[in-house]
């Protein structure tokens, strides 16, 4: 598939994880990608014969950087995929204003400064598309409706929404589209992780965090890299050319409940 030949992406947080799987969908449709983490993700980026670059999100000179790399490195920019973030669990009454502020400051101050400095670049040659520029956000199920135990994530994601759609309205007239996505449950490092820490809380077994994780899909399963990818790919191409502004649940009908 050559869907996206000629296009240069951008992704962040992309050495593991919804990342990595995101630019190797990029990459199989035929984008020249750079694949962006603070931690090292050369790796994953000779997988799709991309380049790396060390990025910090939260880092307004780094954004910069990495938005020079790319043009420098491919020749131009005309996606991003503005999916570097954390989670963890911690009810209200533990959550403290800093370790709060920290995932404000990744989740969300990392997609403003990425939207700042990266839509200018993909304006540069959006009319050289049909369905322009493209930036996806990697917003949540916590995005749309909220959970317990998970207070900072929440604002984080919630916001990630509206930032999307307050910069769609932006630059639509950049020809530059703007999306968000919101995956269930999705089986990556995160996802282990935040598992590992359950089974601590709760007592429960793996096997059994996993079903849980499982059972509240009404499709039954955790979601895979690849259903996230995909929908990434796609609000990325000319296939959503007329898509923007909007949010794309990949979540096994868990918030259609
Ligand atoms: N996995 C899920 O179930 C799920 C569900 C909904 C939304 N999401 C969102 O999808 C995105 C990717 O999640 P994932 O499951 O692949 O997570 P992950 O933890 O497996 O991978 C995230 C990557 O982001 C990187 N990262 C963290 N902080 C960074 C920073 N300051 N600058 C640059 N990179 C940084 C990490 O090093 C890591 O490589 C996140 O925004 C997450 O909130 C995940």
């Amino acid at each position: 598939m050559s869907e996206l030949k000629g296009r240069v992406a951008l992704v962040t947080g992309a050495a593991r994880g919804l990342g990595a799987a995101a630019a190797k969908a990029l990459a199989d449709k035929g984008a020249k990608v750079v694949l962006s983490d603070v931690r090292d993700g050369r790796e994953a980026a000779n997988a799709v014969g991309g380049a790396f670059v060390k990025h910090d999100v939260t880092s307004e000179e780094e954004w910069i950087s990495a938005v020079t790399f790319a043009k420098e490195t491919f020749g131009g920019l005309d996606i991003l995929v503005n999916n570097a973030g954390v989670f963890w669990v911690k009810p209200m009454a533990v959550e403290t204003l800093e370790s709060f502020r920290k995932m404000q400051q990744i989740n969300v101050e990392g997609v403003f400064l990425g939207l700042k400095h990266a839509i200018p670049a993909i304006a540069e040659r959006a009319h050289q598309w049909d369905g322009g520029g493209a930036v996806v956000n990697l917003s949540s199920v916590a995005g749309i409706v909220g959970g317990p135990n998970i207070i900072a994530y929440n604002a984080s994601k919630g916001a990630v929404r509206l930032m999307t759609k307050s910069a769609a309205l932006e630059s639509a007239s950049l020809k530059v589209r703007v999306n968000s996505v919101h995956p269930g449950i999705i089986d990556t490092p995160m996802m282990a992780e935040a598992a590992t820490v359950l089974e601590k809380v709760t007592g429960q077994g793996h096997n059994a965090i996993r079903d849980n994780f499982a059972d509240r899909h009404p499709l039954k399963r955790m979601g895979r890299d690849i259903d996230v990818a995909n929908a990434v790919a796609f609000l990325a191409s000319d296939a959503a050319a007329f898509v923007t502004g909007s949010e794309l649940v990949v979540d096994g009908g868990m918030t259609a409940i």
